[in-house]
């Protein structure tokens, strides 16, 4: 008998019916890879002037969707406007990542607002109320932020760092500080979370980005801890809420990432172990991944075997098929069309 077909095959899979052909979409889609970001950027000015231009970051939204069909969007936005809504400052160098002011000592974070100011984030809102109409139904459109955890660790040091070493450091040495910062965090994500449910994203995604550079005690409370409460205060006023997890590089403690959090569906990088994931992951949730984003950009047979593997993996089940971290800038964009036409052809 033939699968009933749903508008949305992608949020077909999240309230658990696997589809014979993967949904797929990819982090960071919208981005410096593709010529047409470049230009709107370079005409936004400042990259945050892209995410807060509601016309633009609408605009940037819908571009990777107009070149490639996908069964998602992502909202274009960025995880650092709610430290920018705390007040906090947030700037992004061209070329260099983001510069914050760094939150790391006790009495810097006494200093710390409790509520961030949404009225900074009514942009998002906005551009996400234009995507959803201007985008063909079928398609799902995700809204996001960043854990707590990772969230904090831009907070903490300023700056991305090879290892996060200063928030892990301060988390250690500070833990009630740390905490307050963390609280804060929860506290606000599940507000912006809401705001972007009602402007009109159907899914969210939940970043963590540096789960993986903890210890399992500091993971359970750090990450785990923290990204359960937002589900959980999420759900209290949206009970169907679906919500993605991404604790990049958690590996082993994946099961227990998905066993506590509640989350739908669980994004798993390129290092994620098939059988582990398999009997202990994909049982119980959705799976998003996990391409190689290093294999997409050296395309041809290799870019072929690594996706095969990920469909043989995990497409018996249920998958959204994405890479297990961002698409990178120097990525061509005939490897995408190629990946994007072998996982649709899949029959299974
Ligand atoms: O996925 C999408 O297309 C939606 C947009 C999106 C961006 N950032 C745009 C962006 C999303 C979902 C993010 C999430 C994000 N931002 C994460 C978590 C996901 C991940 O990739 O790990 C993190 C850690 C950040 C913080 C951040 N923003 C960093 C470290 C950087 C600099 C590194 C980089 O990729 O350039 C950014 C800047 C950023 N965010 C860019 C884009 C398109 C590049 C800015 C530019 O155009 O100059």
């Amino acid at each position: 008998m033939p699968q009933i077909h749903s508008t949305k095959p992608f949020l077909d899979v999240l309230s658990g019916h696997r589809q014979p052909v993967p949904p797929i979409w990819m982090m960071r889609q919208a981005g410096r890879y593709l010529p047409e970001y470049r230009e709107l950027r370079a005409k936004a000015g400042g990259f945050l002037d892209l995410c807060f231009t509601p016309e633009y970051a609408a605009e940037v939204t819908l571009q990777p969707i107009r070149r490639f069909n996908f069964d998602a969007a992502i909202i274009f936005s960025d995880i650092l406007v709610i430290p920018y809504a705390l007040g906090r400052s947030v700037r992004f160098e061209a070329g260099e990542g983001p510069r914050l002011d760094p939150l790391d000592t006790p009495e810097k974070v006494k200093t710390l607002a409790s509520q961030a100011d949404f009225t900074k984030l009514e942009p998002v809102y906005e551009a996400l109320r234009r995507v959803r109409r201007e985008l063909n139904p079928d398609i799902a459109l995700i809204g996001f932020c960043g854990a707590p955890w990772t969230v904090a660790t831009y907070m903490v040091a300023g700056q991305g760092t090879p290892d996060q070493a200063p928030a892990r450091m301060m988390a250690y040495r500070h833990p009630e500080a740390f905490a307050r910062i963390i609280d804060v965090l929860v506290e606000n994500s599940i507000t912006y979370l809401l705001g972007q449910l009602k402007a009109g994203a159907d899914v969210l995604q939940i970043f963590d980005t540096w789960a993986g550079v903890l210890p399992p005690r500091e993971f359970e409370r750090w990450s785990i801890d923290a990204t359960r409460r937002i589900v959980e205060g999420v759900r209290k006023q949206v009970p169907d809420a679906r919500i993605i997890g991404f604790p990049r590089g958690a590996g082993a403690l994946l099961p227990a990432y998905v066993e506590a959090t509640g989350i739908n569906a669980v994004s798993i990088d390129w290092a994620a172990e098939p059988s582990l994931i398999r009997e202990r992951v994909q049982n119980r949730v959705a799976i998003q991944g996990n391409l190689d984003p290093l294999a997409l950009i050296a395309g041809g047979e290799a870019l072929d075997r690594a996706i095969d593997d990920v469909l043989a993996n995990y497409a018996s089940g249920r998958l959204i098929f994405n890479l297990g971290h961002g698409i990178q800038p120097e990525t061509p964009i005939a490897h995408v069309e190629q990946m994007i036409e072998r996982v649709r052809a899949y029959k299974g």
